[in-house]
């Protein structure tokens, strides 16, 4: 196992300085370097990964034990061993598969009835009196919805739908502001219902729907495992949909926790959501290592972050409604690979998961660009656009949507020489010195790698399946790392310092015990407030 790691570092020692646009010499390299679906075509043609390279990679993921872990994970074994927990969203989707066992116990009954009450209580909200649906949840139960609600705009016929999720009061009071209490449902989504700002900001808009002619009793739902916490919220069980513990956070918009988009798309644009991840799931079950996409995703990331050593890598969807993408992909992959102890408790010998950040092209074009393309640091990226965009009357905006992605992966490649650069200043009538620093100015490095993932149009089906293979990516990556990708214990102390800080901000209890900085920091703020 050492040796495939060995051998892969020396493989990109070798390389550093090959030109990616070398590679092309290869007649066949762009079909043989992606991975196409019936509905999606995967480009990893412009990273510096060659024949052999990619040969080696998938050799570490055979000897990472990818495969039989991709089974357990299926097959509903406790693979997050921290918690002792199945990870089983999967089983969300499998909405005309067969039995999924935990512990002996089919799960897909419960799952299917949940589902249909769902569907009914989604039916409910979409032809009654709901103008508004409020979600208020963080993390995974409010990044999923968010995103996926904004991504599927085109397919809303349903009521408005708003996403509160931090505890600063600015967040609920902006959003509450202008609704009619009298109309507006309020979702409290929470796996644990214990979450503090969940709470904190479900009970201000309790107060506030009290206030303003509304009735929580009707009007308010929950989305949780904890049932019985949602009953001392006084929540009524019928409105009440549950889950279990196997269903992390970050991967539980298949289930209750995507209520707000089934209400906003229908139950029947929900099911070709599910549908679509399920098509990525038996794709990631049954397709060979080379043609099967969530794998060479996953490959392509390991080899820029661990082998190549780029910390980061940059998503970049053409597509406004994308625009939550990458805040969503952040948790879904740094809370599931931020992490330095292996499995078995020992260190990582290596960096596990990369820094996640993008935002929706071309805006970022106009903004951060300039560093991918001319910074010192090299950032991969990961590029995707549909084909056709939802403005019948706008096509000449999706052409230049279009034309922009493909132009950034190719300049990020091609660059621009020095001699190049000397030539446009030759042209703009410079000379001499001045003419050579001018030009050194204008120099791409090009040589930056990137990935691009293209699809027919952003409907529900595709966005299921997305969402499913950069779940699936993570896994791959998170196996080959050796870590377990499905706790986060990372955000625990943060919790508890907080805990303890709440009444040292109230005044209730003196800073003594903290540290030199933090009390000052509090006594600052202690002093200035009103
Ligand atoms: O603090 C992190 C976290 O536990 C995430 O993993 C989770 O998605 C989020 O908080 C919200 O948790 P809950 O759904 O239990 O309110």
């Amino acid at each position: 196992m050492m040796d495939i790691w060995q051998t892969l570092l020396t493989r990109q020692e070798a390389i550093t300085d090959r030109p990616i646009l070398a590679l092309f010499e290869d007649q066949m390299r762009a079909d043989d370097f992606a991975v196409t679906t019936q509905h999606m075509r995967f480009d990893y043609a412009k990273t510096n990964i060659d024949r052999d390279t990619r040969a080696d990679l998938l050799h570490l993921a055979e000897a990472s034990g990818v495969a039989a872990k991709r089974d357990a994970l299926f097959r509903g074994d406790k693979i997050n061993d921290t918690e002792g927990r199945a990870v089983l969203h999967t089983a969300l989707r499998n909405i005309d598969g067969g039995p999924v066992l935990v512990e002996g116990t089919d799960v897909m009954p419960e799952v299917r009835v949940t589902l249909s009450r769902m569907r009914k209580f989604a039916r409910k909200i979409r032809t009654g009196k709901i103008t508004d649906v409020v979600n208020i949840g963080i993390g995974g139960s409010d990044l999923g919805p968010a995103m996926a609600v904004a991504a599927l705009a085109p397919y809303h016929d349903g009521p408005r739908c708003h996403f509160v999720s931090n505890v600063d009061g600015a967040h609920i009071a902006d959003t509450l502001r202008g609704l009619d209490a009298r109309s507006t449902l309020v979702i409290v989504a929470s796996k644990t219902f214990t979450t503090i700002e969940t709470m904190t900001n479900a009970r201000t808009a309790r107060a506030w729907m009290k206030d303003h002619g509304g009735d929580p009793k009707t009007q308010f739902a929950a989305l949780s495992t904890a049932e019985d916490k949602t009953a001392d919220f006084g929540i009524d069980p019928e409105q009440v949909f549950g889950f279990e513990d196997w269903v992390g956070g970050r991967y539980s918009v298949w289930g209750p926790i995507g209520l707000s988009l089934m209400i906003a798309i229908g139950p029947d644009g929900f099911d070709a959501f599910l549908r679509g991840a399920q098509t990525m799931d038996q794709h990631f079950c049954a397709a060979d290592p080379l043609d099967n996409m969530p794998m060479m995703l996953a490959l392509v990331g390991i080899w820029h972050n661990q082998f190549c050593g780029y910390a980061t890598r940059a998503v970049l969807p053409y597509d406004q409604r994308m625009a939550l993408l990458p805040a969503y992909l952040q948790q879904l992959e740094m809370e599931s690979n931020g992490k330095s102890v292996m499995m078995d408790g020992s260190e990582s010998p290596r960096h596990t998961g990369p820094v996640v950040w993008g935002a929706a092209g071309t805006n970022g074009q106009h903004a951060f660009y300039q560093l991918i393309h001319q910074g010192t640091r090299v950032i991969p990226c990961e590029f995707m656009v549909a084909a056709n965009g939802h403005e019948a009357d706008l096509t000449h905006h999706h052409h230049l949507l279009m034309a922009n992605c493909l132009a950034q992966s190719e300049a990020l490649m091609q660059g621009r020489s020095l001699a190049q650069a000397r030539k446009l200043m030759e042209a703009k009538g410079l000379t001499g010195d001045e003419l050579e620093r001018q030009a050194r100015h204008r120099v791409f490095a090009g040589n930056r790698p990137s990935c691009t993932l293209v699809y027919e149009r952003l409907d529900p089906f595709t966005l299921g399946q997305i969402i499913a293979l950069y779940e699936h990516r993570v896994f791959v990556e998170g196996v080959i790392l050796g870590i377990n990708s499905y706790d986060q214990w990372g955000v625990e102390l943060g919790k508890e310092l907080a805990t303890s800080l709440q009444p040292v901000i109230e005044g209730t209890q003196d800073a003594e015990h903290k540290d030199g900085s933090t009390a000052a920091l509090v006594d600052y703020l202690i002093r200035h407030r009103d």
